[in-house]
């Protein structure tokens, strides 16, 4: 009768549907062979960063960072760590003694950063951040201690020393006015003397992808990478001096800071950019930089699933065409969201509706947007797995092996909170890298205790050159 013509009407709808998203969706699913490509031109990158000649216009910058070596364990003292750029402002006191029994003890405060203070001006952004420290020595009562400090400051710096950083570019939520090209460290210690309340010895400024590394190479000393997947990307390892051609000497190793987040600003991955990376990219911040970290980390995998899903509620496969104001809200979708979600799939994914087809109906759509999350943290685990693995590949060779075995200390909300993206980035990184074997080890709160150890590093060294 009418009613089974009106669900044959409707089942027959809902399968062109299905054929239009598919295809949608089909973007997203990279071959072995793109991603071997993706490797491919990671490498290109950063050998353009590494070199003299090509260094100036190179998107991946590989930034130097003076860190020398990983831990030994002789490492002691009380420090002070600031840890900015991620999913929170922290400020820690660390206390590592060394010996037979080694300890780190670690207590932190997080701080909130306003919007208005992330965008405003840097001098209002460095009294914010003095401010927090000046609250968290009351709360510890260390006022009068003028304590070594490491400043975990996570965007990319052009270091000239261990203590000296010129930021180069905001990355991520940050735009604060009269910071970029100017030193960082040089920032808070003015900040820190207009306050005229108490003094503290800035030491070091240091990435979170290099203080990831150092806090697990002092447990696992074949840590020579660190990996962020968190709001931001990126990702730093032990090069050969001999291969920094920006800075003098050949003997022995540095970490680079890769910057592999701006990794296709130069266009050599808009093969594989859709037009849902267009406009996330379009409404950012930052137009036209940070490409391959804006398909990869959590600050902008959200705002892609609402580009589809905007796309695909005006193409009538969902929400009956109505694009609600939830929708339409930038940066709704947070990583914890789409893990959430993620993870509901899995729970519920054997739903079992039987033959009532309105019920149906309701179920599709809930899998429609379960299955936009999915391909597009499928593909971010992808990406990244393919970059990491063009980073093991150039070790191994550096050192002339036919196999590696090394560990990569990782840190970040999108790979601890995600239920498949570390899954999809180490198979990846199996495939594409079958010469390495490749351990990745998460670091629990790898850049507070990182930026602790290599001021406690700089501070020997200090001493070192005094006597
Ligand atoms: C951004 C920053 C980089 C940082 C990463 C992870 O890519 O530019 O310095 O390491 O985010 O926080």
């Amino acid at each position: 009768g009418k009613g089974a013509a009106m669900v044959t009407a409707v089942a027959y709808r809902l399968a062109e549907h299905s054929r239009e998203i598919a295809q949608t969706l089909s973007e997203f699913r990279l071959t072995t062979e793109q991603l071997l490509d993706v490797k491919k031109r990671m490498k290109t990158e950063i050998q353009n960063g590494l070199s003299k000649s090509t260094q100036d216009s190179a998107t991946v910058k590989m930034l130097p960072t003076f860190v020398n070596s990983t831990p030994d364990g002789s490492e002691h003292g009380d420090f002070l760590a600031l840890d900015l750029g991620g999913t929170n402002f922290r400020v820690l006191l660390v206390k590592i003694r060394s010996g037979k029994r080694r300890t780190v003890e670690m207590h932190n405060k997080i701080y909130a950063i306003p919007l208005e203070v992330m965008q405003g001006t840097g001098e209002e952004l460095f009294d914010h951040i003095v401010q927090c420290i000046s609250d968290f020595l009351d709360y510890m009562g260390m006022k009068n201690a003028r304590l070594p400090l490491g400043f975990t400051f996570s965007f990319p710096c052009r270091q000239t020393s261990l203590d000296a950083g010129i930021l180069v570019t905001w990355t991520k939520g940050f735009k604060a006015t009269d910071c970029e090209g100017e030193d960082v460290v040089g920032l808070l210690r003015e900040a820190i003397k207009r306050r005229e309340e108490f003094d503290l010895d800035v030491v070091a400024i240091v990435n979170d992808t290099v203080g990831t590394m150092m806090t697990c190479a002092y447990e696992e000393p074949t840590c020579e990478i660190g990996l962020i997947a968190g709001t931001g990307s990126n990702a730093c390892y032990m090069e050969e001096m001999r291969n920094i051609e920006m800075i003098e000497g050949d003997e022995g190793r540095m970490c680079v800071n890769m910057e592999w987040g701006a990794f296709g600003d130069n266009g050599c991955l808009d093969d594989i950019r859709t037009e849902y990376d267009r406009a996330v990219d379009d409404l950012s911040l930052n137009p036209g930089k940070q490409r391959y970290e804006k398909m990869c980390s959590g600050m902008y995998l959200g705002e892609i699933v609402r580009n589809i899903l905007i796309d695909m509620t005006k193409r009538g496969f969902l929400f009956r065409g109505q694009i609600s104001e939830t929708l339409k809200t930038r940066g709704i979708f947070e990583t914890k969201f789409l893990s959430q979600i993620e993870s509901d799939m899995i729970l519920s994914g054997s739903a079992n509706c039987g033959t009532n087809s309105l019920l149906n109906v309701a179920i599709t759509r809930v899998f429609i947007v379960m299955q936009v999350c999915g391909v597009v943290s499928h593909r971010a685990g992808q990406i990244c797995g393919a970059g990491m693995a063009a980073v093991v590949d150039k070790i191994r060779e550096n050192r002339g092996l036919d196999h590696l075995d090394i560990t990569v200390g990782v840190d970040g909300t999108l790979y601890k909170l995600h239920p498949h993206f570390s899954g999809v980035m180490i198979q990846t990184v199996k495939e594409l890298a079958p010469q390495c074997n490749v351990n990745f080890l998460l670091s629990e709160d790898g850049s507070g205790k990182g930026a602790a150890l290599i001021t406690a590093v700089g501070c020997r060294l200090r001493q070192e050159l005094n006597n």
